[in-house]
């Protein structure tokens, strides 16, 4: 199994001075140069060169887009496509986040085309599933959470993708999921992996999503079948989100 990732997703939020401050934090943290954790940041858009410029060429810290087109180019007015994120440095694209699903009208069907094109360019598509609280109280998360996941895969299947879960009651509302909601559908998922690219499913990493902090990381990061975290609200403070990678760090 390869390193725990923690990925912090920015969403929008990071002027360009805050952006570059916060990159200057992280590039000179000790645990961004170890080699137990893998770190990332998901800027937005406009603070994506300037990141990585303050990261500098022999980048500890990976980037990421938050969202990218399905078409390689052409009359998108106001998309980026996965190849310009590669340009940039970038090797992660956050796909199907459930803010882009429920603001944007996103279907798994999108998300699969547009983690088709990130493939292509070389990327690594951070693909999020999660079920809503009526969901879940209608007891139909699991349900809900293989039906994304099928849905929501390119042409080319799971392989070279990371997962992520982010139950969407937990998002930014500081009540992140208990252990057992976590194994559980952690679990799911990895069986629906292992299904498809056998090995026990373990060759895809499954990120939890949803109110990560740093006094409940250690928790959540040594659970069984959760192989990182994708943070948002403490990923916007360098020392809660490096303390997040330090308990990944072990
Ligand atoms: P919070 O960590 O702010 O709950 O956000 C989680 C998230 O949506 C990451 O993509």
């Amino acid at each position: 199994m390869s390193r725990q990732l923690i990925a912090g997703n920015w969403k929008m939020n990071g002027r360009l001075a805050e952006a570059r401050a916060l990159a200057d934090s992280l590039a000179a943290a000790p645990v961004a140069r170890g080699d137990t954790v893998e770190i990332a940041v998901c800027p937005p858009f406009t603070a994506i060169h300037p990141v990585a410029e303050r990261l500098g060429g022999d980048r500890a810290v990976a980037l990421g887009g938050q969202d990218c087109h399905a078409a390689p180019g052409g009359a998108h007015t106001g998309d980026i496509s996965a190849a310009m994120l590669a340009d940039l440095g970038c090797r992660y694209v956050i796909l199907g986040h459930s803010e882009r699903r429920q603001e944007h009208g996103e279907t798994s069907a999108d998300v699969a085309g547009k983690a088709g094109a990130a493939l292509d360019a070389g990327l690594v598509p951070i693909i999020c599933v999660g079920e809503t609280q009526a969901e879940r109280d209608a007891g139909r998360a699991l349900e809900v959470l293989h039906a994304q996941l099928e849905a929501s895969l390119p042409e080319a299947g799971a392989a070279g993708i990371v997962l992520a879960y982010e139950p969407v009651w937990a998002i930014g509302t500081g009540r992140a999921a208990t252990p057992d909601d976590i194994r559980s559908a952690h679990g799911a998922l990895r069986a629906d992996l292992a299904a498809r690219l056998g090995n026990g499913g373990r060759s895809v990493r499954i990120l939890y999503g949803g109110s990560v902090k740093p006094d409940n990381a250690a928790g959540i990061l040594g659970l069984d079948d959760v192989d990182g975290a994708l943070v948002g609200g403490a990923s916007l403070d360098s020392e809660s989100f490096l303390a997040i990678a330090r308990a990944a760090a072990g």
